[in-house]
């Protein structure tokens, strides 16, 4: 806008002369940016087509689809001005270009699992860009590679995987509707980690569309960018397409087992001995740790269940003997244990019965609920009579569940600088919380947000300090924001940077000033430019 001096004489006309353009033309600037999509696809390629305003029939149904956090789809939720389901490269670049030049801001959503909503909420104006349709999975087995649209999720890929090869797998993460977009830019992880480390240390190159509207790969966007991408969250430094992934080994067959103890039968026991052993295990075996909130065998009364939910990469021959040695607190038995095929495993890892037909992963139905979720990481074995308290807290609670992912193997070996995500040696695990609720309205919220809150403030004892570690992937707001419309650097260091990335942060801000210095990319905790 030009910088006006009016005389005081004019002022008033002036003002009411301003106020009615403003009022008359009151959408404008999402006018204007409709406007503008043309000009800067694909000719063969409408973008009418992609584009849902508040007035389409189904642009409710389009933003729904894709909230798994039902705490932002509540009336008072801000919403998008307009949504672009893109279905060519070029309606990326359009509205990266169109949202620029009329001064919208845009949320990028590839399958919607952000746990605070990040990729569909802002406080401004804005649209959001969403990336389902744009979903190819191309696979090259003879050099065991694929490139994988943003749009995809991992269900798909196991189950393109599956259809080409029984050999191959991607060591991506249990819920099949997550998005590979999201995913793979918070540094994602699965029960194969110990092995083959994150996705991110699987992904050997990447198309984004930067600031400018530009397709760069790889080469294209420099070292420095495709590292901070590879963990650091894709939404600082603009829109990724694509990544080129490494597949990796599988065997024929692989075990899977759940064995559940209540603290009646013995799990604090148990539990305390893996924590000592867990990430010393044979880095075929990934064993993760469980306590839930269950009815306890006296009416009315609550008690806690831990799972030992566990992957073997081989068959359970092989597996008996291991667990007997290092792990024999666990009683594991034959009868526990079921030999599949590594595709079918995913479908046991996202919690259906393990008969469930595989292509149960091409559903893109999420499953949606209220939550809030919070992460930490342990350096050192929680005491038993902590553990005692712990329980007795998740009780009092009642609808929330942790998991314990260990840690060892390659994730150990890797440098904790080798891409954004820090959390390497050292740790024995990374705790995730997650209090769920299916009671609407405000109340209900602050309730188990507060008692989730609280649970975190009780752990601060037992997990990691100074500063307190957290995994960008189950993201959360309670650890430091900026506002939707700027990134103060100081406010990201001290907070949610540390948090997330330790002493890799520098070196996003390094990336995030190469690619968009301007800081077109922002949200509540995104990257600031120096
Ligand atoms: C039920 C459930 C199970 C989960 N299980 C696991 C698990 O096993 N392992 C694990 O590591 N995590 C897990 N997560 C967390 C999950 O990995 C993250 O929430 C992930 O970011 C989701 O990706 P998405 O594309 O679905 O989400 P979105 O909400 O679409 O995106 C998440 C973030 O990434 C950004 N983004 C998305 N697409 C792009 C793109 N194309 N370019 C640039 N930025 C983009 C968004 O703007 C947002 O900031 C789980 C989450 C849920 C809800
Ligand atoms: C939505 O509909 C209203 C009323 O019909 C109209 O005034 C407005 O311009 C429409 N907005 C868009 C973005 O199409
Ligand atoms: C637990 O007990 C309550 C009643 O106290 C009951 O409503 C609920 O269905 C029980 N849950 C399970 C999983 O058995
Ligand atoms: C476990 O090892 C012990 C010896 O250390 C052996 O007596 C026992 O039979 C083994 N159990 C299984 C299930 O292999
Ligand atoms: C694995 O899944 C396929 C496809 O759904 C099914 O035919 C097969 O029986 C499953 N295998 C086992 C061992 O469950
Ligand atoms: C929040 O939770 C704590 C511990 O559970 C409790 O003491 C406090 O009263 C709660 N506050 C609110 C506002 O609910
Ligand atoms: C951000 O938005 C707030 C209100 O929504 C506004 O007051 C402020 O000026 C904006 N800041 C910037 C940097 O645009």
């Amino acid at each position: 806008m030009k910088r006006m001096k009016p005389s005081s004489l004019l002022l008033n006309t002036i003002v009411t002369m301003l106020l009615y353009v403003l009022q008359a033309t009151s959408d404008s600037p999402l006018n204007n940016f409709i406007h503008c999509l043309p000009h800067h696809s694909h000719p063969k390629s409408p973008t009418s087509a992609a584009i849902y305003t508040q007035n389409s029939s189904s642009y409710s149904s389009i933003l729904l689809a894709r909230i798994s956090n039902l705490r932002f789809s509540t009336s008072s939720t801000p919403k998008p001005l307009a949504i672009i389901a893109a279905k060519h490269e070029s309606h990326v670049q359009a509205t990266i270009i169109c949202a620029k030049s009329h001064g919208l801001q845009i949320r990028i959503r590839s399958g919607g699992h952000d746990y605070e909503g990040l990729s569909y909420v802002s406080e401004v104006p804005f649209v959001v860009l969403d990336m389902f349709n744009l979903r190819s999975i191309h696979l090259n087995l003879a050099n065991g590679i694929a490139w994988v649209q943003s749009g995809a999720t991992i269900g798909e890929l196991y189950y393109r995987i599956s259809q080409r090869s029984n050999v191959y797998g991607f060591p991506a993460g249990a819920c099949p509707t997550v998005g590979i977009g999201g995913h793979i830019s918070g540094g994602g992880y699965g029960n194969m980690m110990r092995k083959y480390g994150l996705t991110v240390d699987n992904v050997i190159d990447a198309k984004l569309v930067d600031v400018n509207g530009r397709i760069l790969d790889r080469k294209s966007m420099g070292e420095d960018v495709f590292w901070a991408i590879r963990g650091g969250g894709g939404s600082s430094f603009g829109v990724i397409l694509s990544w080129k992934i490494k597949l990796v080994p599988v065997p024929p067959k692989v075990t899977v087992f759940r064995v559940k103890k209540t603290i009646e039968e013995g799990a604090t026991d148990v539990a305390y001995q893996w924590q000592l052993v867990a990430t010393k295990l044979h880095e075929d075996l990934f064993i993760r740790v469980m306590p839930e909130v269950v009815n306890g065998s006296k009416e009315g009364k609550k008690t806690i269940q831990v799972s030992f939910i566990g992957q073997f990469l081989g068959e359970i021959d092989r597996l008996l003997p291991l667990v007997n040695k290092s792990f024999p607190e666990l009683g594991l038995q034959r009868s526990d244990c079921t030999e599949i095929p590594w595709v079918n495993s995913t479908v046991f890892w996202a919690d259906y019965s393990i008969e469930t037909p595989i292509n149960i992963l091409l559903s893109r139905k999420l499953s949606q609920i209220f939550l809030k979720s919070k992460s930490d990481y342990v350096k050192k074995p929680i005491p038993k009579a902590a553990m005692e308290k712990i329980w007795d807290f998740m009780v009092k609670g009642e609808n929330v569940w942790m998991q314990w992912n260990p840690y060892g193997g390659r994730m150990h070996e890797i440098s904790p600088s080798a891409t954004p995500f820090p959390h390497r040696a050292g740790n024995l695990f990374l705790i995730q919380y997650y209090t769920f609720w299916e009671e609407e309205g405000i109340e209900a919220t602050n309730h188990y947000v507060n008692f989730s809150r609280s649970f975190y403030e009780f752990m601060t004892p037992y997990v990691s300090r100074s500063p307190r570690e957290a995994f960008l992937d189950y993201r959360d707001l309670d650890i430091g924001t900026n506002p939707s419309n700027s990134t103060n650097l100081h406010i990201a260091r001290r907070t949610y940077g540390s948090k997330y990335y330790k002493d890799n942060f520098e070196r996003l801000v390094h990336a995030k000033t190469l690619i968009d210095p301007e800081n077109f990319f922002k949200d509540e905790q995104s990257i600031p430019p120096h």
